[in-house]
């Protein structure tokens, strides 16, 4: 019963395919590594790293005119870029994937695509295909491949919008027209999928149209004939597998399962020179202890420079989040959503057998960490990745009632990491939690 229960909150989430059982499995294998995954490192590089100005948006809403926009590709010049070293550092982020923006909302492609001449190696001084590389690297490093698409394309003649106060024209009144984007950005897609398989395809934009208009289900269709296993995000109006919350990291537990927050490590997406208002390294573990406790998973952004290389900070960023992930591993990657705040104030995971509980302990807890209405039996706590065995101690609990009583772990402070320390918690079974109200005695 409870099995068909998931099944159906799954399916809630997932409209594109029939509701049976089958499919839900299927469904379920596909996305396993995503779902054990937890961290990926999104990368937004493009003609706006070159100036330092909001991608694709700063021409939209008029800060800048689209011509001077486009001279930026004579500043775009990947002259020190080194793909090997990127996926050299996103190993040591703890990302198990990437997703690179293969095209923004700009029209501007990174790799030499055979639709339309806006790419790194026509019209850049790049003169170089810069999105094979990268994806090469990536699979030589074992990191899933995903590719970010956006639908609308700002600077093709034939696509509808153009700037906030300028539309090119109304679908109904040019279909024709419509009808030619459309072959170009499938054939787009068709050629990413062809030449890259990606594991991963980040549609963003779809907000600009209907899904009959984008033909949303054709081109679910079209990528998955190719490859059964990759995985779409939300973004291709209600026909992908995940949902994408920006920013907000969500404050109650999503009901759909599966679902990924993007997150700047500034307030920009691209390499901005005045963006220093960089969140710090505590903070960032802060929220990815959240997110995977909830259930979901962190796509960090990072924005190289136009010439390839990455800003210092985000380089600092990333090897300080990859020494507390690699540090925490067992309490990361394939672990599911943890309990209920109520049981314990903080973010915790629970391993898949549901027998091992990881408490993520913020600072210094001054003595001891509380537990709440914990029904098990706890065989053994141990620090992750300092290996230390803690002892514990239960209070208040009577023989008369149920209640469990209140667990305290006593936490020297010498175990604690800098950052954010871990406790393993092995139960004598799969965790049960009390969630009733309290007993009144009947007798003593
Ligand atoms: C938004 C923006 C875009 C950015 C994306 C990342 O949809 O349009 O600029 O790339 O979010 O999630």
């Amino acid at each position: 019963m409870k099995r068909c229960f998931a099944a159906l909150v799954v399916l809630a989430f997932w409209p594109a395919c029939s509701q049976t059982q089958d499919t839900v499995l299927a469904h379920q294998q596909k996305m396993q590594w995503f779902k054990d995954a937890k961290l990926g490192i999104f990368i937004h590089w493009g003609l706006y790293s070159v100036d330092g100005i909001d991608e694709s948006w700063s021409f939209f809403n008029g800060y800048i005119s689209h011509k001077d926009y486009l001279k930026q590709t004579k500043g775009f010049t990947a002259k020190k870029y080194d793909p090997a070293l990127w996926a050299e550092l996103i190993v040591e982020s703890g990302a198990q994937y990437s997703v690179i923006t293969a095209k923004h909302h700009d029209g501007f492609a990174l790799w030499d695509t055979r639709f339309g001449t806006l790419n790194a190696a026509e019209h850049a001084s790049s003169k170089k295909d810069v999105l094979t590389p990268f994806v090469e690297k990536l699979r030589d490093k074992e990191l899933k491949v995903g590719i970010y698409y956006s639908l609308p394309d700002w600077s093709y003649a034939d696509y509808t919008h153009f700037t906030r106060d300028s539309i090119r024209y109304k679908i109904e009144e040019e279909p024709n027209r419509w009808n030619k984007f459309l072959t170009y950005y499938q054939g787009q897609l068709k050629e990413l999928s062809d030449r890259y398989n990606p594991d991963l395809y980040w549609f963003d934009g779809d907000w600009e149209h209907s899904a009959e208009e984008w033909e949303a289900p054709k081109v679910r269709k079209m990528l998955l004939a190719k490859n059964p296993n990759t995985i779409l995000n939300s973004r291709l109006k209600g026909h992908g597998d995940y949902e994408t919350p920006e920013q907000g990291m969500p404050i109650t537990r999503p009901d759909n399962p599966y679902w990924e927050l993007c997150m700047t490590m500034n307030d920009s997406w691209g390499y901005q020179k005045t963006d220093l208002n960089y969140k710090t390294t505590d903070q960032i573990i802060g929220i990815f202890a959240d997110v995977i406790g909830n259930g979901g998973n962190l796509l960090l952004d990072i924005g190289p420079k136009a010439d390839g290389s990455i800003p210092e900070a985000q380089v600092a960023l990333m090897k300080g989040l990859g020494r507390w992930v690699h540090k925490h591993k067992e309490a990361l990657y394939g672990t599911m959503a943890g309990i209920p705040k109520e049981h314990f104030y903080g973010p915790s995971t629970l391993s898949k057998d549901r027998r091992t509980l990881y408490l993520f302990v913020k600072g210094n807890p001054k003595g001891e960490v509380v537990m709440r209405g914990l029904k098990n039996n706890i065989n053994r706590i141990w620090v992750v990745g300092q290996g230390a065995k803690l002892q514990h101690q239960v209070m208040g609990k009577v023989y008369w009632s149920e209640y469990p009583g209140i667990k305290y772990i006593k936490v020297p402070e010498h175990v604690l990491d800098e950052n954010m320390t871990v406790l393993a918690v092995l139960l004598d079974g799969e965790v049960d939690l009390y969630r009733e109200d309290g007993a009144v005695i009947e007798s003593n």
